[in-house]
């Protein structure tokens, strides 16, 4: 008896070993294999509802998802997601652990130092949210206010550009959901991030008493496809997708509207 448990236990010790050994070779799609049936890995940070999250099943959905499976459509070429959460994001496309990133990334000046973007296929602009009973009405109205954001993003920016670059009056987290979590327990007063995101979570959460503000302040910020500084390769691929998802009119069906 005690026998037959042993060998059961050492059965189960060994598929689990094999279970683990078939995971490592799947998943290396990155580099190595050549040809024409490379899976690209793509990173993302999915916590930003409607761009990019996690459904009830665990799969990774949103607006930037449709874009990217689209894309991937038109170039014939597989994709695999994976949620690394916005700050890991940005090394795991520096260290080539995945071929490129889309989180709603912005096309900034100082991201193009370290990263190349793709043409833009989206663009966004700053919102704030407040309680409904805040006497805020415009960013200025900021100036003496905790404010929180996510970490690093251009919302972190804007805000370091009016409150000072170490003011401890920012409340910067990991995750968007987190900077309207500090705003909704009273850690800030407001919590500023991309429109479609703010939007989507007050339209998601009718019960909570908040509202937005808009302010012209606030530039025009135009989302790209990252990928590694110097690979003009993927670069190029992904500018050819976007192109023909312009053209053909499947892009403006993805997001509402035209992006120049
Ligand atoms: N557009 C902003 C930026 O590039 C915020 C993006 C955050 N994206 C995300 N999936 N958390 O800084």
């Amino acid at each position: 008896m005690k026998r037959i448990k042993r060998l059961v236990s050492l059965g189960f010790i060994l598929s689990s070993v094999s279970l683990a050994l078939v995971g490592c070779g799947t998943d290396s799609t990155t580099g190595g294999e050549g040809g024409g049936d490379k899976k690209y890995i793509v990173a993302t940070d999915a916590t930003y509802a409607p761009m990019e999250y996690m459904d009830d099943k665990g799969n990774i959905v949103g607006t930037d998802i449709d874009i990217i499976n689209a894309l991937a459509e038109e170039l014939d070429i597989e994709i695999e997601f994976k949620n690394y959460g916005w700050e890991p994001l940005f090394s795991a496309v520096s260290s080539e652990e995945v071929d490129f990133a889309v989180s709603s990334i912005t096309i900034t000046d100082e991201r193009k130092e370290t990263y190349d973007f793709s043409d833009p296929y989206y663009f966004a602009n700053q919102l704030i949210l407040v309680p409904e009973d805040s006497a805020v009405t415009k960013f200025e109205d900021l100036k003496d206010k905790r404010v929180s954001v996510q970490i690093n993003t251009t919302g972190h920016k804007v805000v370091q550009g009016l409150l000072g670059k170490t003011s401890s009056k920012i409340v910067a987290v990991e995750s968007m959901p987190m900077a309207i979590s500090e705003m909704l327990n009273g850690n800030a007063d407001a919590a500023i991030g991309d429109n479609a995101v703010i939007l989507e979570y007050k339209k998601n959460n009718p019960k909570v008493a908040l509202k937005t503000v808009e302010d012209e302040e606030f530039e025009k910020e135009f989302y790209g496809i990252m990928v590694k500084k110097g690979n003009t390769e993927i670069l190029e691929l992904l500018n050819e997708g976007i192109a023909k998802l312009k053209e053909n009119g499947k892009l403006k069906e993805i997001t509402g509207f035209d992006v120049e």
